[in-house]
């Protein structure tokens, strides 16, 4: 590979190349601070890589998304979710005899500790499930000491977060809990333990269950995101997985990550509440001097589409077909996104509708209330966050992170006794 060559007045620097299996290129800026004083500064990591990394690959002009070389198209129709699970984190589809072993150990260990139970008890009703679950899956260890077999802590993330997030939304709904059975899939216990009651049982049909598998699958991974990166950054440090994939989850609750799908819903309750008054908020969008945002629209990565949002308008469109579903916010969905795509500002800033613009309106012709919304989220994206987490603790090279600064601030002052502050 070539070098690249940086000219610093008098100076001049080589630094190495790479290059990905995609042919993504890279300059190696590790030894630059050494070399010449300077550091490089990017805000918001826009043009920075973090890590090498063999999970996933996205390429956003093309709308390309891939889990170790497999197109999300062909695990969308394919696999399911425990499947892209195994995927995810082992780098291999899982073998007949793998399959039954991985789905048999996710069924085992579906079931938390009672004692949990107690905390859950405690959280007021107005707690947000998603701060419930970061705080559940921060415990879990306590409950489940080290025994340093990673294996078997990824088996109990995989399987206990779905029962944790069923129990913080019967708790939120003051229904009981609905235990886990050993007899049944991943999909089926959780759409058991989310909608049975003690006097009814949950009859689903197909549609609904390849709909939900559909929707953790496209979430599972999409690399160096906000809370990936968060638990890059954590595990960095050597804390556990329990730990990393709980910050993890703190960092998705933001509006701006995972928070987007709840803030789409409730933008087009807002939009029906005022008349349907599309025009008005894609004006407020516009309008530089108001902080409002489009909320399921654009990017950082994909510029011309979204695959994920492309198979979860089709998922939409069959499931709301099925359940005969005429809902006022479907319709205004559609009015949003017809209407954005065809004005000069969102197309020339390639602004699309992304995956959780259809996602919350998914979630919500499942029954799914829009609280939960980005509890499904984390649900869907944590092998991706164990995948990363395992990735790097797994790299001898990995160090922990601690990117630098330009300091701005004040420079040197005298310290003020308090009677001559003002
Ligand atoms: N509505 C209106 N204008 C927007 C929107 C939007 N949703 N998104 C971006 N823009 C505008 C910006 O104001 C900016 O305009 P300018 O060039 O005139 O200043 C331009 O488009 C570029 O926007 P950036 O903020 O630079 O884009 P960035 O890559 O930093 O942000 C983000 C991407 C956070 C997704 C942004 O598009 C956004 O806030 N969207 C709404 C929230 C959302 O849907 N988030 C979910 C993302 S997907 C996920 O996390 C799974």
């Amino acid at each position: 590979m070539q070098t690249a060559k940086l000219t610093l007045g008098e100076q001049t620097v080589e630094l190495p190349t790479l290059e990905g299996t995609e042919k993504e290129l890279a300059i190696d800026i590790s030894a630059l601070r050494a070399k010449t004083g300077y550091i490089t500064l990017d805000q918001g990591y826009a043009n920075t890589g973090s890590c090498k990394s063999e999970i996933t690959f996205i390429d956003g002009e093309r709308g390309i998304l891939r889990y170790r070389g497999y197109d999300i198209e062909d695990l969308a129709s394919q696999a399911t979710f425990p499947e892209v699970c195994y995927l995810l984190i082992y780098d291999k589809l899982p073998a007949p005899q793998e399959r039954e072993n991985w789905r048999k150990q996710l069924t085992q260990h579906s079931l938390v500790h009672e004692s949990m139970l107690n905390f859950f008890q405690h959280f007021p009703p107005t707690a947000h499930p998603m701060d419930v679950l970061s705080a559940m899956v921060a415990a879990l260890p306590a409950f489940y000491p080290d025994e340093n077999d990673i294996h078997l802590d990824i088996i109990r993330l995989i399987a206990k977060t779905k029962t944790l997030v069923a129990i913080a939304y019967k708790k939120s709904i003051g229904e009981p809990i609905v235990y886990p059975k050993s007899d049944y899939s991943y999909m089926a216990n959780f759409l058991r333990m989310m909608f049975a009651t003690p006097a009814e049982p949950y009859v689903f049909s197909k549609t609904l269950e390849d709909a939900l598998n559909l929707l953790l699958i496209i979430h599972a991974d999409h690399e160096q995101n906000c809370s990936t990166s968060t638990v890059r950054m954590v595990g960095s440090s050597h804390a556990s997985v329990y730990a990393s994939v709980s910050a993890g989850i703190s960092a998705l609750s933001g509006p701006l990550h995972g928070g987007a799908n709840q803030e789409v819903l409730e933008m087009l309750e807002a939009i029906r509440k005022e008349g349907s008054a599309t025009k008005k908020y894609i004006a407020k969008a516009k309008d530089k001097n108001d902080g409002f945002r489009l909320m399921g629209f654009g990017h950082r990565v994909y510029k011309n589409f979204d695959p994920r949002a492309k198979l979860l308008k089709k998922s939409c469109d069959a499931v709301l077909a099925e359940l005969k579903i005429d809902d006022p916010l479907l319709n205004i969905a559609k009015e949003l996104e017809e209407a954005a795509l065809q004005d000069s500002y969102f197309v020339e800033r390639k602004l699309f509708p992304n995956v959780d613009f259809y996602s919350g309106i998914l979630y919500r012709a499942l029954g799914i209330p829009t609280n939960m919304f980005t509890v499904m989220f984390a649900l869907g994206r944590m092998p991706g966050w164990i995948a990363h987490w395992k990735e790097m603790r797994d790299n001898p090279q990995e160090r922990i992170h601690r990117p630098r600064q330009l300091y701005v601030g004040s420079p040197q002052r005298p310290f003020l006794p308090l009677g001559e502050r003002k």
